[in-house]
C-alpha cells in the first residue's frame, strides 16, 4: 500500500497532480460502481449542490450531477473497504508530509447524460477545512467522445484525465482549478475531501 501512496504523492509533489490508472483495484471499483447503480434504483442519489449555506443560491458553477454521502455505518463491503483504504492514505499523508488531515469526507458521484460541472476551485469561500481533493473514477471502456473528462488547468497547460475505473485523481483543493465537460454517457465516480478541521 504504501508503494501506491507514494506513487500518488509524488506525482503530486512533482506535477501539481497525482494521478493513479491502477489505485482502486478491479474489484472495488466495480463493487462501489454496482453501489451507484444500486442506490439509483432505491432513489438514493440526490441532486448536488453547489457551496454550502448562504452560497448555495449564489453559486455561478453549473453543477449537474447526483450523489450520495458515504458513512462509516453504512454496512457495505465495498464502502468499508473505500473508507478504509483513504483512513490509510490519510495517516501515510500525516506521516510523512505532516498534512495534519483529521477529517474527511465522500460521495459517491453519477453524472447522467447531459451532465457537467463547470471550472472551479473545490474550497468554499468561507471554509478553509478542505485540503486535499480525491476523486477516484469507476467506469469501464471511456473514451474521449464519452465526454465528462476532467479537465485541470495547471499553469504549464490544460491537461485531461478520462474517468477510467481504477483511476485516482489527487490535489490540492485551493490551487488547483478544474472542470467536467458534458458527459455524454452515465458517468461515475468517488469524489472527497481530506480535512484539517479546528473540531474534528
Ligand atoms: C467535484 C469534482 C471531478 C470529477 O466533485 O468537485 O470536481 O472528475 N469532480 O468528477
Ligand atoms: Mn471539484
Amino acid at each position: 500500500m504504501q508503494e501506491k501512496f507514494d506513487f500518488l504523492i509524488d506525482d503530486y509533489i512533482l506535477n501539481k497532480v497525482g494521478i493513479d490508472k491502477n489505485f482502486l483495484s478491479a474489484t472495488l471499483s466495480n463493487g462501489l460502481s454496482q453501489n451507484i447503480v444500486q442506490l439509483l434504483a432505491n432513489g438514493q442519489m440526490s441532486p448536488a449542490r453547489i457551496g454550502q449555506n448562504d452560497d448555495q443560491h449564489k453559486a455561478t458553477n453549473i453543477r449537474s450531477d447526483m450523489i450520495y454521502w458515504m458513512d462509516k455505518s453504512h454496512e457495505n463491503v465495498f464502502e468499508q473497504e473505500f473508507l478504509a483504504l483513504m483512513e490509510d492514505l490519510i495517516l501515510y499523508l500525516n506521516k510523512t508530509c505532516y498534512a495534519g488531515i483529521n477529517a474527511y469526507e465522500f460521495h459517491y458521484a453519477l453524472y447522467q447524460e447531459g451532465a457537467a460541472y463547470g471550472r472551479h476551485k473545490d474550497r468554499f469561500r468561507n471554509d478553509s477545512d478542505r485540503q486535499y481533493s480525491v476523486v477516484n473514477y469507476l467506469n469501464a471502456d471511456w473514451v474521449e467522445e464519452d465526454g465528462g473528462l476532467l479537465l485541470l488547468y495547471k499553469d504549464e497547460g490544460t491537461q485531461m484525465v478520462l474517468p477510467m475505473a481504477q483511476t485516482t485523481v489527487f490535489f490540492k483543493c485551493d490551487e488547483m482549478e478544474h472542470e467536467v465537460t458534458v458527459s455524454k454517457r452515465s458517468r461515475m465516480s468517488i469524489t472527497g475531501w481530506l480535512k484539517r478541521s479546528i473540531v474534528a
